[in-house]
C-alpha cells in the first residue's frame, strides 16, 4: 500500500522521536523522498542543498553508485557476523588501510559504531591501559566547548559543551582547560594559547601521575560552534601530553577524512596521538560505523594469560561487513585526485566568498575557514536560540540545509558540491542575513 505524503508525515508526527529536537516547537521534519551528490529531494517539491554534508556524515554526496554497488555486493556475500570468532575481509583491509594513512604506530583498530561509542571506546581503553600497567590513572582532562558524543564517558568529557545539563548527576568529573579558539585576523592568539597551556600546565601539575588521558577535537571544535584552533597549540598539547607521560586522545570525528584540508588533522598539525577516534566520514555517511585506533604499546598492554586484561567491550554490529565495504568505496573515493581537487576548490571557494559576507554584514565576527569548514558568529544567543531557528527556516524556504549552531553559521559540504552550487549558497545566506 502506497502512503501519501501527508500519510507519512501523519505516521512520523505519530510515532516517531526526533534527535536533538523540540517536538513541540519544530515544524514537522521534511520527507525526503531521495538525494543524490549535494542535493536532498524533499516530497514537498523542494530540492535541498545539503551544506552540512547531513550531520558532517556524508563526504561524497548523496546515493554516491560506488559506495551503492559496494553495499549491494557486500550484502549479497556477507552481510554480517560475529565478530569475536570470526574475522572478514572488508573489516581487515579497511583496518589496514586507515592505519597506513595514520601517522606512527597507530596500528590497532577497535570497531565499534558511532563517534560516541568510538570516544567511549577511547576512554575505557585509556583507563584500562593503566590499570593493565599498574598506575592508577583515573583523571580525564578535556577542553572547553568540547563535544565528544552522548554516552556517559562522552558526555563527561563533553559536558563544558553545555549540551547536557539534563544529566549532570550522571557523569563523572572530566577536567576541563581552556580551548584557545581563534579566526581571521585574531591577534591575540598567542596570548589566548599561552594563558590555555599555562591552565593545562596548572591541572597536570595537581594530579601528578593520575592523568589518564587528554582528549580534544583537533583543530576543530564542531558542535560548539566550529571554533577552530591553530595546529601550533596541537603542537604544544602533544608536547605536554608526553611530559605528563599520558596518553593523548584526538577526536577526528568529525574532523576526519579529508575536512580540514588533510585527510586527518593530526597530519595537518603534525601530531601523533595514542589514540583517535574515527567515524561520520568513514562510510562515506552511508552506514554507521567508527574505530579506535590504538598505538601498538596500548594494545600490547592488554595482551596476557588472563581475560581480565582484555578489552572486555563490544557491539552487536561491531564491523559490520556492509560498512566496512562502504568504508572502503570511500577510501577509494577519498584518494582519487579529483576528490582531492575538488576539497581544496571548497575551500579556495570559502576564502573567495567569506571575507565578502563581513565586510557587507559588519554584524558578523570571527571569520575562519579550515579546510572545507566555513564559520562566522552571528550576534545571538545560543544552541536553540530563536535566531538560529529563524536562519535555518529562511535557508530551508530558499532550498538551504542549513543548521545555525547558536550563534554560528557555518558550512560544511560534501566534496562533490559544484562550484556554482557552492557560490549560489553563498549569494543566499548573503541574501537572507540582509533581510533579516
Ligand atoms: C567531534 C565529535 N565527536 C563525537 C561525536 C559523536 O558522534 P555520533 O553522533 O556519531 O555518536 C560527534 C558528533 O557530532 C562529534 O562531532
Amino acid at each position: 500500500m502506497t502512503l501519501s505524503y501527508d500519510e507519512l508525515r501523519a505516521l512520523d508526527a505519530r510515532h516517531v522521536w526526533h534527535p536533538f529536537t523540540q517536538a513541540a516547537t519544530s515544524p514537522p521534519a521534511i520527507l525526503a523522498l531521495g538525494a543524490r551528490d549535494a542535493v536532498i529531494y524533499g516530497a514537498d517539491g523542494r530540492e535541498y542543498l545539503d551544506l552540512v554534508s547531513s550531520w558532517w556524515v556524508n563526504l561524497h554526496g548523496h546515493s554516491n553508485p560506488a559506495i551503492a554497488r559496494a553495499i549491494a555486493d557486500q550484502a549479497a556475500r556477507l552481510e554480517q557476523v560475529i565478530f569475536a570468532e570470526f574475522t572478514h575481509e572488508p573489516a581487515a583491509r579497511l583496518a589496514a588501510r586507515v592505519c597506513a594513512l595514520l601517522p606512527g604506530d597507530l596500528d590497532r583498530v577497535f570497531y565499534s559504531d558511532d563517534g560516541s561509542t568510538a570516544v567511549e571506546v577511547a576512554m575505557k581503553m585509556a583507563r584500562q591501559y593503566w590499570t593493565n600497567t599498574g598506575d592508577d590513572r583515573t583523571v580525564f582532562v578535556a577542553f572547553d566547548g568540547g563535544y565528544h558524543g552522548d554516552t556517559v564517558g562522552a558526555m563527561s568529557a563533553g559536558h563544558s559543551s553545555g549540551f547536557f545539563g539534563a544529566w549532570e548527576n550522571m557523569l563523572f568529573p572530566v577536567e576541563v582547560a581552556p580551548f584557545p579558539a581563534t579566526w581571521d585576523g585574531d591577534e591575540d592568539v598567542e596570548a589566548r594559547e599561552q594563558r590555555a597551556l599555562l591552565a593545562l600546565d596548572e591541572i597536570i601539575g595537581r594530579h601528578p601521575r593520575r592523568i589518564a588521558g587528554i582528549i580534544i577535537e583537533p583543530l576543530i571544535q564542531g558542535a560548539s560552534g566550529m571554533r577552530m584552533c591553530r595546529p601550533d597549540f596541537l603542537r604544544a598539547l602533544e608536547s605536554r601530553a608526553r611530559e605528563a607521560g599520558t596518553l593523548l586522545i584526538l577526536d577526528e570525528v568529525m574532523t576526519g577524512f579529508g575536512r580540514t584540508g588533510a585527510t586527518f588533522a593530526c597530519l595537518k598539525a603534525n601530531i601523533t596521538p595514542d589514540l583517535i577516534c574515527l567515524s561520520k566520514g568513514l562510510t562515506g555517511g552511508f552506514l554507521p560505523l567508527s574505530m579506535t585506533v590504538a598505538r601498538e604499546f596500548i594494545y600490547e598492554a592488554f595482551l596476557g594469560l588472563d581475560i581480565g586484561r582484555a578489552f572486555l567491550h563490544g557491539h552487536s554490529y561491531t564491523a559490520n561487513p556492509l560498512g566496512c565495504a562502504a568504508g572502503l568505496a570511500s577510501l577509494d573515493l577519498l584518494q582519487a585526485p579529483d576528490c582531492q581537487a575538488r576539497i581544496r576548490a571548497i575551500e579556495d571557494i570559502h576564502r573567495h566568498r567569506l571575507p565578502g559576507l563581513v565586510a557587507r554584514h559588519p554584524a558578523l565576527t570571527r571569520p575562519r575557514i579550515c579546510g572545507t569548514v566555513a564559520a562566522v558568529t552571528l550576534p545571538g544567543e545560543g544552541y536553540g536560540s530563536a535566531l538560529s531557528a529563524r536562519l535555518k527556516k529562511n535557508f530551508l524556504e530558499r532550498g538551504l540545509l542549513l543548521r545555525p549552531l547558536g550563534d554560528v553559521l557555518y558550512l560544511l559540504p560534501p566534496y562533490c558540491i559544484e562550484d556554482t552550487q557552492l557560490h549560489r549558497a553563498w549569494d543566499v545566506i548573503d541574501g537572507v542575513l540582509a533581510k533579516l
